[in-house]
Order: structure tokens, then C-alpha cells, then sequence
């Protein structure tokens, strides 16, 4: 805990963004690592000469900011926290950072299953940080969740992100190879939604160094086209999927014709292509039979 004068601490931060970097990150290290809010931070503008609690001293804050600016180390991976739809996460170099255009998933699962008493057992493939599933689980309690990932360590963060974020037990995670683990399901899921890697390999070279450099391969990179996973988790779904469950899927702004055709091909019906708020095609969804 540190406190300091609002106009320290106003100084501080223009020294800061001075040396590099954008408002928005020092912003969001500010809050995820000093505890201070951009509205507070807002607030402080207007009344300069209170005193204000931080969390953790400047130096400290100020060092992780170096270390932001000199390596392009992602905010997240140095507080360990990544904010996601009304969730505080836990991450680290073990899962991706949740994205924003992924919190989607959830509103469009939500349109899908208006009713929340339904008794729905859903999986999430790949769960990386627990985002979706975390998200769909505390949603609706009454559902059953399931969230998978091949990656131990994002497992064990996952659960603890469930365990932090609700008091709930209706999510239980299994560890393998997409569906893998599920062979106690056959044919017993409703709904099944996955971010899967889909990076051709191609792009994948190209990222910015802070993807790349910081966020796990095999959370990105889906081999040569990018459709490697999406075609296992496609092949592999009518195995698992009850009759006229869903499958929805995150892809690539320029798979979703091809992955329709995937869809089609394993024998979906009412596949759909929808958009993200880019207006980029984004999701894939269909039922199977
Ligand atoms: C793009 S990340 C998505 C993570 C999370 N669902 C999200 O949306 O933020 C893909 C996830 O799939 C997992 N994964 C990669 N290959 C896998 C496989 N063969 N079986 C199961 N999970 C896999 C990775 O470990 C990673 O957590």
C-alpha cells in the first residue's frame, strides 16, 4: 500500500507516457497492478489535491512499465490479470489473453437459449483462461459445464479463475486432446463452442512481437491453412453431440466459407456465418443433423 498526492502521482504518469507506449495499457496497468480505476483516474483530474492509495509504490509500477516499453511484454502477463466481460482473470504465459471480440460467444449463446431453466449440458474446447466457460457457466446455473484444454497449466488456472469468480460448481475441467477426454458424453452435449487455434502459419510469423513472443503457439497457431483444430473439433463433434446441438465456432477473419463447407461436409444443418462487431466474419455455428 502507498499513498501519494493526486499531483504526484499526475506527474508520474505524464513521465511515464512520455517515454512510449499508449494511454490505455498505462491505464490498465495502473488499475490491474495499482488498484487504481480509469474512472478514478478520471476523478483525480478534477480533484488534484486529495491524496490517493495505490496498491503498490510508483518504482514499482514504474519498472513494470520499463519492462512493458523495453521487451513488449503484454500488461496482462505482468499483473497477471486480464479483465474479460464482467470477469477478473488470472492469466500467465500458460493461456492466451482473452480477446474482446470473443465475449461474443457468450451474448450469442445467450440469444441461442433464451430460456435459462433448460437443463443444458455444454462444453467449451480449449479453455485456455476459462473465459468462455466460466462466463456460460456463471450465466446460467443451472447448466453443466465442461471445459476442456490440452495444456495442464491453463487448466489449473482455469479452475481457479472458476473458484474466484463464483461461488458455483456447475463447471468441471478435463484435461486432453479436444474431445479426448469426453468420452463419457457420447452424444449426451448440447452445446459445444470453441476458440481453437486457427493462425496459418503464414501469419503466425508476422504477429507483433507481443503475441508472438509472449503468447503460447499452440494457443494460436493452427498449422499451415489454420484449419488444422477446426477440423478435428468438426470431424469429431457429431460423436459427441446430441441430436440438433449446436457447435459454434471462432475462426479466422477469412476461414468462414470453408469452415461452413467443413460443417456441411460432416453433415450440420442451419450453418451460419456470424459477424463480430468489426463486422468481420468471425463465428461459424450449426447444428448437428
Ligand atoms: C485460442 S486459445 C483460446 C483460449 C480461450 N478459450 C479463449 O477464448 O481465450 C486455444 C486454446 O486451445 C488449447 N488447445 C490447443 N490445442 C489443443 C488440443 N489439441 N486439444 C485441446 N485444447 C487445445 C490451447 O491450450 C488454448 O488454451
Amino acid at each position: 500500500m502507498c499513498i501519494v498526492s493526486a499531483e504526484t502521482f499526475l506527474l508520474w504518469k505524464e513521465k511515464q507516457i512520455l517515454k512510449g507506449g499508449d494511454d490505455k495499457s498505462l491505464s490498465l496497468l495502473i488499475d490491474s497492478v495499482g488498484g487504481l480505476s480509469k474512472k478514478d483516474l478520471n476523478l483525480l483530474k478534477i480533484k488534484s489535491e486529495t491524496n490517493i492509495r495505490l496498491n503498490t509504490d510508483l518504482d514499482l509500477l514504474e519498472s513494470f512499465w520499463d519492462k512493458h516499453l523495453k521487451f513488449s511484454t503484454p500488461i496482462q502477463y505482468l499483473s497477471g490479470i486480464s479483465y474479460w466481460r464482467d470477469l477478473k482473470l488470472e492469466v500467465s504465459c500458460n493461456v492466451l489473453i482473452p480477446r474482446p471480440e470473443t465475449e461474443l460467444i457468450v451474448d450469442i449463446v445467450s440469444k441461442i437459449f433464451k430460456n435459462k431453466a433448460e437443463n443444458i449440458t455444454f462444453v467449451d474446447l480449449g479453455t485456455g483462461s476459462g473465459a468462455i466457460s466460466i462466463a456460460l457457466a456463471l450465466a446460467n446455473p443451472k447448466w453443466n459445464g465442461i471445459a476442456t484444454d490440452i495444456n495442464k497449466n491453463a487448466l489449473e488456472i482455469a479452475s481457479r479463475n472458476f473458484t474466484n469468480n463464483s461461488n458455483q460448481s456447475n463447471l468441471k475441467f478435463y484435461n486432453g486432446n479436444w474431445w479426448d477426454p469426453l468420452k463419457n458424453f457420447k452424444r449426451k452435449i448440447d452445446l459445444a463452442v470453441a476458440n481453437p487455434p486457427y493462425i496459418p502459419r503464414n501469419i503466425y510469423k508476422e504477429l507483433p512481437i507481443e503475441v508472438r513472443n509472449f503468447e503460447p503457439k499452440n494457443a494460436l497457431l493452427g498449422g499451415e491453412d489454420g484449419l488444422d483444430h477446426i477440423k478435428k473439433i468438426i470431424q469429431n463433434a457429431p460423436s459427441y453431440l446430441k441430436e440438433k446441438g449446436f457447435l459454434l465456432i471462432e475462426n479466422h477473419f477469412d476461414q468462414s466459407t470453408k469452415v461452413k463447407h467443413l460443417f456441411i461436409e460432416n453433415r450440420f444443418t442451419n450453418v451460419e456465418i456470424l459477424k463480430d462487431l468489426s463486422g468481420i466474419e468471425r463465428f461459424t455455428i450449426g447444428r448437428y443433423k
